[in-house]
C-alpha cells in the first residue's frame, strides 16, 4: 500500500533572500519528497513565504512601499531561486492569504473554546516617534553590566550578558532614535502549561522527535511550568487582526505554521482534495523539516495548536543543524554568505545537491561545507565514477540499442539491485551521507568492468560487435541504476539518463531490472566538472566590504584659509579666559534684533548670566533650552542697546546660518571651566 504523506518545509521569511544555509533544508527537503514519491507514495509538498510581523513592516515603511508590495517582490524572488535549484513543491503560498486567514480564525475559535486564552496587560517599550511598540531587537543602549554603548535590547555581544531592553543605559529605537517610552496594552496569551501533560507525552513517546530533541525539550521546558505564550501585538503591525480582540493582531509565530495548512488548502482546491484528506486522516503522514533554531515552535506551540484544533499531529519534525562554511559561521566580509542567486550566477545547482546529500544525516548537528571538499567530490563521484561509465559506452550502441537478453555481468546488476534495499532505508532515514556511500560503493564495483572490457578497443574490431553490444548493455544498465538511485539528489542526471535510453526514470523499482531493447540515443553532454576558478569567483561576488576600520575624511582646507591664524599667544594668555561650561535655562528672540537671541546660561547653583548671542539665524530659542554650552565667563560685561550682556558663548563658522555653538561631551556640569 503507497503511503500517503504531506511534507512541509519551514517557511522562509519574507524580509530577505535565500541562502546556501536556508538551502540545506530546503534541498534536504526536496530530495526526500522526490525519493517518496520515485517510491510510488501519494506524497504532497508544500511551503509558502512567512510574510507578517514587524520587520516587513519597517523594510515598506523604509522603502516607502506597501507591506503586500515588498512580500509580492520577495516572494518572486524566492520562488525563482527554489526552482532553480530544482526544488519542486507542490504549492507555494503565502501567510498573506485568505486561506490562512480562515483557518486561522478557526483554530483561533478552537483554542478560546478550549479556555486556553487569557488576557493580561503588559508593559513594552515604545517608540513614541514612529508610534510603535518594540520588539527587544529594535532597542540597542549601553549594556547594563559592562557599560559597553550600541548593544541589542536583549544581550550584550560584549560581555554575553542577557537583560530585558528596560535594563539598557540610554536606550534608544533603531528606528527613530526616539528614546522608548514604556506603555501598557492588554495581550492575548496561550496557557501552554494547560497542554504540558499531553506535549510531555507526545514530544517524549511519539517518536515523532529525533532522541536529542526529545531529550532537550525534557530538560529545558517539560520539566517546569511552562510560561504563558504572548500571541498578540498591538497596531500596527503587519498580519491578520483578532476578531475578539479588535486592535490586536496574532504574533507572526502564531499564523506561520498555520500557513502549512493554507498552503495545503491551495493544493486541495486545484486539486479536487479536502484539506481534512491530509489534516485530519489518520493514514496520512504529517513531516515538518526545519533548523534546529525553531524547534520550541515545531516541538511544543504548533503541536498544542494542532491538539486544541483537532487536527493531526506531526508524525515526524525532522531537526536539521545549521551549515557552516569551512569550519566557520557563514561570513559576509569573508564572502561565504552566499545568496542562491549569487551561486547560480557561477555553478550548477546539481554540485551543491550532490554536496550536501553526502554532508546530510539523521542527526541535529550542524553541517559544514568545505569548500575544496565541495570542488573535489562531485568531480571524482559524479563526473568520475557515474556519468563516466556513460560517457565511454553510449556513442558504441548508437546504432544498435541495447542488447535483447541481459548478458552476464558477474552478478554486477544483480548485486546493485539488492543494495537498493539498504539506500532506501538510509533515504526514508533521512541519513543521505550513508545513501550517498552505499551508491558510490556500487560505482566503484563498476568501473573496473568498463576498464577491463574496453568498449573503446572491441570496437576497432568487426568480429566484436556482439561483444560490445553486450559490454556497453551492461555498463549503461549499471549506470542506469545508480542514476535511478541517485534520482532524488540529481533529478537532471536521471531525465538525461531516461532520454538517452529512451525509457523516462519515474520509479524505483526500475533499479531493479535491467533495460533492454531499446534504442540509444545519440550521448549528450550530461554534467560539466566543478572548476575552481568559478567557486573563488562566487566567493568573490559574495564579498561585502566590512565597513572601514578607519574611516577616510575628506575635509575642505578652505575653512582654516579663510581666517588667518592669530599670533602666537602663551599658556597665561589662555588661562586669562576663564570658559566654563553653562546651561541654558532660557532663551528668547530679541524682536528688535535680527540677530540675536537672549540666553539665560546657568554655572550651577544660583549663578546666572544674561547673554546675547548673535546665533538668531541659525538656532531656534526653543531648541536651545536644557543644551549645554561654553561659556566665556570672565568677560567684561557689556552694555548694549537691549541689555547688559554678561559674556558670551564660543561657536565657530562664518556667521548668519552657519554658526555651531560648542558643547561638550556627554557628563560635563554647569560650572566645571575648561582647560
Ligand atoms: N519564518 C520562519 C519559519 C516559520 S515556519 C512556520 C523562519 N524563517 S527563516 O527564513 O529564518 O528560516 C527558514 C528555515 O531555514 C529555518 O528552518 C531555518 O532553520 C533554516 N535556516 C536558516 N539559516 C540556516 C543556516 N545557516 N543553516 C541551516 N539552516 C538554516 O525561521
Ligand atoms: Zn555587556
Amino acid at each position: 500500500m503507497p503511503r500517503q504523506l504531506l511534507v512541509t518545509s519551514a517557511l522562509p521569511y519574507a524580509n530577505g533572500h535565500i541562502h546556501l544555509g536556508h538551502l540545506v533544508e530546503y534541498l534536504q527537503t526536496d530530495m526526500w519528497v522526490r525519493f517518496q514519491k520515485l517510491r510510488g507514495n501519494r506524497c504532497i509538498y508544500v511551503c509558502a513565504d512567512d510574510t507578517h510581523g514587524t520587520a516587513i513592516m519597517i523594510r515598506a515603511r523604509q522603502e516607502g512601499r506597501s507591506e503586500v508590495e515588498v512580500i509580492a517582490d520577495m516572494q518572486a524572488a524566492h520562488e525563482r531561486d527554489f526552482a532553480d535549484f530544482g526544488i519542486a513543491f507542490d504549492n507555494y503560498g503565502s501567510t498573506n492569504s485568505e486561506e490562512n486567514r480562515t483557518l486561522c480564525h478557526a483554530i483561533w475559535k478552537s483554542i478560546r473554546a478550549a479556555g486556553l486564552v487569557t488576557e493580561r496587560e503588559i508593559e513594552q517599550l515604545y517608540d513614541p516617534e514612529a508610534k510603535t511598540f518594540l520588539a527587544d531587537r529594535f532597542v540597542k543602549g549601553t549594556c547594563p553590566k559592562c557599560n559597553s554603548p550600541n548593544q541589542y535590547g536583549d544581550n550584550c555581544d560584549k560581555c554575553g550578558s542577557t537583560y530585558s531592553p528596560t535594563e539598557l543605559i540610554n536606550p534608544q529605537s533603531t528606528l527613530s532614535g526616539a528614546a522608548p517610552v514604556m506603555k501598557k496594552a492588554v495581550h492575548e496569551f496561550i496557557v501552554l502549561e494547560k497542554l504540558r501533560p499531553f506535549l510531555t507525552e507526545w514530544s517524549q513517546n511519539s517518536g515523532a522527535l529525533q532522541p536529542e530533541i526529545a531529550n532537550y525539550l525534557a530538560g529545558h521546558f517539560l520539566g517546569d511550568a511552562l510560561r504563558d505564550w504572548d500571541v498578540s501585538r498591538p497596531a500596527p503591525y503587519f498580519g491578520f487582526e483578532i476578531p475578539d480582540s479588535p486592535g490586536n493582531y496574532w504574533y507572526v509565530w502564531f499564523d506561520a505554521p498555520i500557513g502549512y495548512m493554507a498552503s495545503t488548502q491551495q493544493w486541495c482546491d486545484r486539486n479536487g482534495s479536502q484539506l481534512n484528506d491530509w489534516w485530519k486522516n489518520t493514514n496520512c503522514e504529517v513531516h515538518h523539516f526545519i533548523g534546529k533554531d525553531i524547534t520550541y515552535f515545531h516541538t511544543l506551540f504548533w503541536p498544542g495548536m494542532l491538539k486544541t484544533a483537532g487536527y493531526s499531529l506531526p508524525t515526524k519534525v525532522h531537526i536539521h543543524g545549521f551549515l557552516t562554511v569551512d569550519g566557520e559561521k557563514m561570513s559576509k566580509s569573508k564572502g561565504t554568505f552566499v545568496m542562491a542567486r549569487t551561486y547560480l550566477n557561477h555553478l550548477d545547482p546539481s554540485y551543491l545537491r550532490y554536496y550536501y546529500a553526502t554532508k546530510l544525516t539523521s542527526g541535529v548537528g550542524d553541517l559544514d561545507l568545505s569548500l575544496e571538499e565541495f570542488t573535489n567530490k562531485f568531480n571524482s563521484d559524479i563526473v568520475g565514477k557515474v556519468v563516466n561509465l556513460a560517457s565511454r559506452s553510449a556513442k558504441f550502441v548508437e546504432q544498435t540499442g541495447l542488447a535483447k537478453t541481459y548478458p552476464d555481468d558477474g552478478g554486477l546488476f544483480a548485486n546493485a539491485a539488492a543494495a537498493g534495499a539498504e539506500i532506501a532505508d538510509a533515504y526514508e532515514a533521512c541519513d543521505f551521507s550513508r545513501a550517498m556511500r552505499t551508491i558510490m560503493a556500487l560505482a566503484d564495483a563498476a568501473n573496473p568492468f568498463v576498464e577491463e572490457n574496453k568498449p573503446w578497443e572491441l570496437k576497432k574490431d568487426p568480429a566484436q560487435a556482439e561483444r560490445l553490444q553486450q559490454v556497453c548493455t551492461i555498463a549503461l544498465n549499471l549506470f542506469r541504476q545508480l542514476a535511478i538511485y541517485l534520482a532524488p539528489v540529481l533529478p537532471k542526471l536521471a531525465e538525461q539518463t531516461g532520454e538517452l535510453l529512451n525509457d523516462p526514470i519515474q520509479n524505483w523499482d526500475q533499479s531493479q531490472t535491467p533495460l533492454l531493447g531499446t534504442k540509444v540515443n545519440k550521448f549528450k553532454h550530461m554534467t560539466t566538472r566543478v572548476e575552481p576558478e568559478k567557486l573563488t569567483a562566487m566567493i568573490e561576488e559574495s564579498k561585502v566590504e566590512a565597513p572601514a576600520a578607519t574611516p577616510t575624511w575628506d575635509d575642505s582646507p578652505e575653512p582654516f584659509a579663510a581666517e588667518p591664524l592669530a599670533p602666537e599667544c602663551t599658556i597665561d594668555d589662555f588661562t586669562k579666559v576663564d570658559l566654563r561650561v553653562a546651561r541654558v535655562v532660557e532663551a528668547k528672540a530679541v524682536p528688535e534684533a535680527n540677530k540675536l537671541v537672549q540666553l539665560t546660561l546657568s554655572l550651577g547653583g544660583e549663578h546666572r548670566r544674561n547673554v546675547f548671542a548673535g546665533i538668531k539665524a541659525a538656532y531656534k530659542p526653543e531648541d536651545l533650552v536644557g543644551r549645554l554650552v561654553i561659556c566665556v565667563a570672565n568677560l567684561a560685561p557689556r552694555k548694549m542697546k537691549f541689555g547688559l550682556s554678561e559674556g558670551m558663548v564660543v561657536a565657530s563658522g562664518p556667521g548668519g546660518a552657519e554658526v555651531y555653538v560648542l558643547s561638550p561631551d556627554e557628563g560635563a556640569k554647569p560650572g566645571q571651566r575648561v582647560h
